[in-house]
């Protein structure tokens, strides 16, 4: 396969191919054409050279399975810097170094380091080519796992450079794996820099441009998503007045036929993917799945927030993945799909922990090793994936690719948290869910390479993502109450299907039965779903959550609903706490919320 010849004859990207072909002195360059031949093509070259395993094609048809090294096998938040001119302008939750700086150390490492490999020109689109917010990106990267995952998860190829023409706009995303190859030198199965302290995922907001070095994990490589999608986006959004989020979209429809379009933050391997395409308990009721990972809103023309998925495809998490967690993502990843450090079973398919089905006899697992179910090591890594067209998606919403995007009517956040935290509750006004936004947190996941289980603050789940200030995100978020009608923004929820008892038993059976709070969360916007005020937020009355047919005691329905209101003045301190990185940046109708909170509780705990 070879394509060395563009279509383009747009200058600009022909000088920059230019320039980065003298500077990592590949061997070849392909500008890639997005067709499944060029796909095809590529996954044959990958068998060969033992990135790829093929799946039994009548187990898995058109599966591939992929192994990394063990050093890449999450994001490096560690190694994630935001260059602006000013440090101030990076804020206290991203690491920050000289742009001049860092684009010398940056050519230093590029300097030779696609030698012996193949550069490929990924011209790329996020948000369908007709929509009035796609961007458009052109990643050069010498990985071709990286091009197989961006066909899945954007829109690329030739009809983006066409869009393009010859002086369209484009972010420039530069990615190589960091690992070039002498003259005879046998390549290894997944290529990269194993040094962790050499990899690097930089964005430079001057120039909106992105420089990922040495690793080829999905969120350090697939230039579109976190970083263009969110972070090089975010800087864009509030530049033009609008949202890029970290945050699933569905479509529920009652059994009265009414649509209700709700967007929702999680921390990273927090069930976004399995909210985003649940199947729901309750008779009649049913959801659409628009997005898993990332929504882009605006205001639209009747006043309205609508979201958008910038994306094509899930990168999902792929352990805990099961018919009871998930059916329609286990019928999304039947096929077409890459899936990388999971258990490769006799048969030549796929399995991982908590898949639902008994484990093979034995396998191999993530690292390449003989893996039997007693050996006391896990077979897939805690944070393995599946790359999967979201066309696949059995309940895939019919406007999934609208170029308006979708009407909002609810807003939710939530996060691991076994304690405190009630199932559901509703914020009061837009002010106060910008604050229960800005006060999530989670137990800490395998998604980023840290300690896992530690409960960590991420406002809006963009911790990790959030290219600017944080105390200046979070403004823009309180700004919509003044781009357009206070009535007609979303409702905001919280929602927490973790809570625990004190002896470790989940609460809440959670998945499909979450189907019975997003229904209440329907009433609420109907205006019909009982519920009381408390110190915190509104909240359901003991019997406004529709529990029928469900087995739940009523002492643990009891406790999903309570305020604990000594744990909840633990968790306004140290939402302070966390406030206090913002300083005055942090806009006071945030303040005001905190200290109102801490008043309410104060008064709750005050005997009458
Ligand atoms: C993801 C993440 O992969 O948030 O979506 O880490
Ligand atoms: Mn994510």
């Amino acid at each position: 396969m070879k394509n060395d010849m563009t279509t383009s004859n747009h200058q600009k990207l022909l000088a920059w191919v230019e320039e980065i072909k003298s500077l990592c002195q590949p061997s070849s360059v392909h500008w890639c054409d997005g067709s499944q031949q060029e796909y095809d093509a590529l996954c044959d070259l990958m068998v060969r050279n033992g990135t790829f395993t093929k799946l039994n094609e009548n187990l898995r048809p058109g599966c591939y399975l992929a192994r990394s090294h063990p050093s890449d096998v999450a994001r490096v938040e560690d190694r994630t810097y935001i260059c602006s001119r000013n440090q101030e302008d990076a804020g206290p939750t991203n690491n920050w170094a000289d742009p001049d700086a860092m684009k010398q150390k940056l050519t230093g490492l590029f300097r030779g380091c696609m030698q012996g490999r193949t550069l490929y020109v990924i011209p790329f689109a996020m948000g369908p080519l007709e929509s009035p917010l796609c961007k458009i990106g052109i990643e050069l990267t010498d990985s071709p796992y990286v091009v197989a995952n961006m066909r899945i998860m954007t829109r690329m190829g030739r009809q983006v450079l066409d869009k393009l023409g010859t002086d369209g706009q484009f972010i420039a995303c530069l990615h190589s794996i960091g690992a070039p190859l002498q003259p005879g030198q046998k390549d290894v199965p997944w290529p990269c820099e194993p040094d962790v302290s050499r990899k690097h995922i930089v964005h430079f907001p001057e120039d909106f441009s992105i420089w990922s070095y040495g690793s080829g994990y999905g969120g350090n490589a697939l230039l579109g998503k976190k970083c263009l999608a969110l972070r090089i986006a975010s800087m864009v959004a509030r530049k033009e007045g609008w949202l890029a989020e970290h945050m699933l979209v569905l479509c529920l429809t009652s059994p009265a036929g009414k649509k209700y379009y709700v967007a929702a933050a999680f921390p990273s391997a927090c069930g976004k993917t399995n909210l985003a395409m649940m199947q729901p308990s309750l008779p009649g009721w049913t959801l659409r799945c628009l997005g898993d990972d990332i929504a882009w809103i605006r205001v639209g023309k009747d006043g309205r927030l609508y979201a958008m998925n910038p994306e094509t495809g899930f990168f999902g998490v792929a352990p805990g993945t099961s018919v009871k967690s998930n059916p329609n993502a286990v019928r999304s990843i039947a096929q077409n799909t890459i899936f990388t450090n999971v258990v490769l079973t006799p048969e030549g398919d796929v399995w991982w922990e908590e898949m639902g089905t008994p484990p093979p006899a034995r396998g191999i697992d993530w690292q390449g090793q003989e893996w039997t179910p007693e050996c006391g090591r896990k077979g897939a890594h805690p944070n393995s994936r599946f790359t999967a067209p979201a066309a696949q998606c059995p309940v895939i919403d019919p406007d999934w690719q609208n170029p308006d995007g979708v009407p909002l009517s609810a807003i939710l956040f939530g996060g691991r948290r076994p304690s405190t935290i009630p199932l559901v509750y509703e914020a009061f006004h837009w002010e106060h869910g910008v604050f229960l936004g800005s006060a999530t947190g989670s137990e800490t996941t395998a998604a980023a390479i840290h300690a896992a289980g530690v409960l960590r603050r991420d406002p809006f789940a963009m911790l990790p993502f959030c290219g600017y200030h944080m105390g200046d995100y979070l403004g823009h978020w309180l700004s919509f109450a003044r781009r357009t009608d206070r009535a007609k923004l979303p409702k905001v929820f919280f929602v927490n299907w973790f809570r625990k008892s004190a002896d470790g038993r989940w609460l809440w059976p959670g998945f499909g039965e979450n189907s019975r709070v997003l229904k209440w969360i329907c009433e609420r916007i109907e205006g019909t779903g009982k519920a009381v005020q408390t110190p915190i937020g509104l909240l359901p009355t003991p019997d406004a959550i529709d529990t029928s047919g469900l087995k739940i005691s009523q002492a643990d329905l009891d406790e999903l609903l309570k305020v604990d209101i000594e744990g909840w003045t633990q968790e306004a301190l140290d939402v302070s706490e966390n406030y206090k990185k913002f300083g005055d940046r942090l806009p006071a109708a945030l303040e005001n919320e905190l200290r109102d909170l801490k008043d309410r509780l104060v008064a709750a705990a005050t005997p009458k």
